[in-house]
Formats: structure tokens, sequence, C-alpha cells
């Protein structure tokens, strides 16, 4: 089983670590699309198309199943994905799901791209959980690119929530949703920013349960090694640029 996991940079290592520890035995296929990065300020059909070429690769070359680890290319393609494809594509959206459903009077602080709070998918869901007058979105572009910098300093991460949270009362949020796979590595970052009674919540938990589910793959420990292989834009590179995002993301293990 070789799962293919994309995203338009390195957001989807987060799911991709997540994968990995969830399914011992599966093979994985990363695909991050650094040519085009940051896909959340550019227009749906650009996103649309840049996620169709890599999904069409990743089918080429042998995956079984293809993770969206990136809720933008989902917001703008999934949909399209799962009509032209065979294998399972699934997608990642904010999980703003298991936010109202702990809902106990404060605001829910959704940070996502702008293409993905302003896309149809979003929205639908907002609506589905009838969430509009309780939550509070906010596009954080900043932090995609801050991500694929490597800049994980908290005093550069403070002055960009300053920037944004200033004029802001942060006591009225109850919930902070990390609605895209760059913003992750922010997680812990974020919890010395807010305050203490803020939860926050991410989907890549859920994603790789969803994808375990699907792939009803739950297996115990089949191989000594998992095979794990990296392209950039269709082009094959070994884990160097990586390994440093990974080992940040263990470093507490
Ligand atoms: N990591 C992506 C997401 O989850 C998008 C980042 C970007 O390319 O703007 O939305």
């Amino acid at each position: 089983m070789r799962i293919g996991i994309f995203d338009s940079g390195v957001g989807g290592l987060t799911v991709l670590n997540e994968a990995m520890m969830a399914l011992p035995g599966a093979d994985f296929i990363f695909y991050a699309d650094l040519d085009h990065v940051p896909y959340g300020i550019k227009t749906k059909s650009e996103v649309n198309q840049l996620t169709y070429d890599a999904v069409d690769f990743l089918v080429n070359i042998g995956a079984d199943a293809v993770v969206l680890a990136c809720n933008t290319a989902t917001s703008a393609s999934v949909s399209y994905l799962r009509q032209s494809f065979k294998v399972p594509v699934i997608g990642m959206e904010p999980a703003l799901k298991p936010a109202v459903e702990r809902f106990s009077g404060k605001k829910i602080l959704v940070m996502a791209t702008e293409l993905t709070l302003k896309e149809k998918k979003f929205n639908d869901l907002v609506q589905r959980l009838d969430a509009t007058d309780i939550i509070y979105p906010v596009p954080m572009p900043e932090l995609v690119l801050m991500a694929e910098d490597f800049n994980f300093d908290q005093k550069n991460l403070n002055a960009v929530l300053d920037r944004k949270f200033n004029s802001i009362d942060l006591a009225q949020f109850e919930t902070l949703v990390l609605g895209c796979t760059h913003f992750i590595y922010y997680k812990e970052m974020m919890r010395q920013y807010f305050p203490h009674s803020i939860e926050i919540i991410d989907g890549n938990k859920g994603t790789v349960r969803n994808l375990t589910k699907i792939l009803e793959a739950d297996q115990p420990f089949s191989k000594s090694r998992q095979c794990i292989e990296y392209y950039v834009s269709g082009i094959k590179e070994n884990n160097g640029r990586f390994e440093k995002y990974l080992d940040f993301l263990n470093k507490d293990e």
C-alpha cells in the first residue's frame, strides 16, 4: 500500500508524520509543490490546476490513495478530484465540528488561508453547523511563508500575531482552530501567546483516522522499515530539506 500525501509545501509533513505513526505497514510518497507555494493567495482555478497535476502525478507513479494534506487544495478541488480519479482522495477541512461541539458561549477563532476561508466548502460547513455568529475567521498567510522559511521563532510569531490581534480582546475566544497544515508547527507557540483557557484544535488526527478507516488498513507492524519517497513539484528528492521539519515535529517525543 502506497499512500500519496500532497501539500503545497511543508505543511503536509505534519500529516505525513502522523500517518507514518498510524500506519506503520504502509509506504508513503510525499509531494510538496514548493515551486508554487503558497496556494492560499492564489485563485481557485490556479489551485485546482496545480492540485490536479500533483494528484495525477502521484496516481501515475503508483499511489493507491491520496491525502490532500492541505485545507486550501481540498476546498478548491476535492470534489473534482474524486470524480476524476479512481483511487480514494482524502481531504481536510478546518476542524470546526469539534470546536462547535464543545461550544460554551465564547467565540471560535479560525485561522486558515484566504482561499480556504472564502471558498464555498468552508462556508457550507459554517452554515451546516449553524456557526456563522460564533466564528471569527482570520487569514494568516504570513505563517505559511514563515513555516517555509523554517522560521519557528516565538518572537517572530508574536510579532505577526500582535499585528492581527493587538486591538482584539483575546478573552472572547474559547477555541482556536488551526485550519492550515502549515500552522501545526506553531501549535505550542500559539499556546504561549493565547490565554491558556483557549483550546487549540486541528484536523490532522481526524484526517489520519479517516485515511485509516478508508483503507481498512489499521494494520500491525508488518514491516521493519517504511519506505518514504519525496517529490518536490514532480522532481524526486532525498529527504534532505524535509528532515529538519520532521525532527522539529518530533522533538518532544
Ligand atoms: N498547507 C495549506 C493548507 O493546509 C496551504 C498553505 C498555502 O500554500 O497557502 O491550507
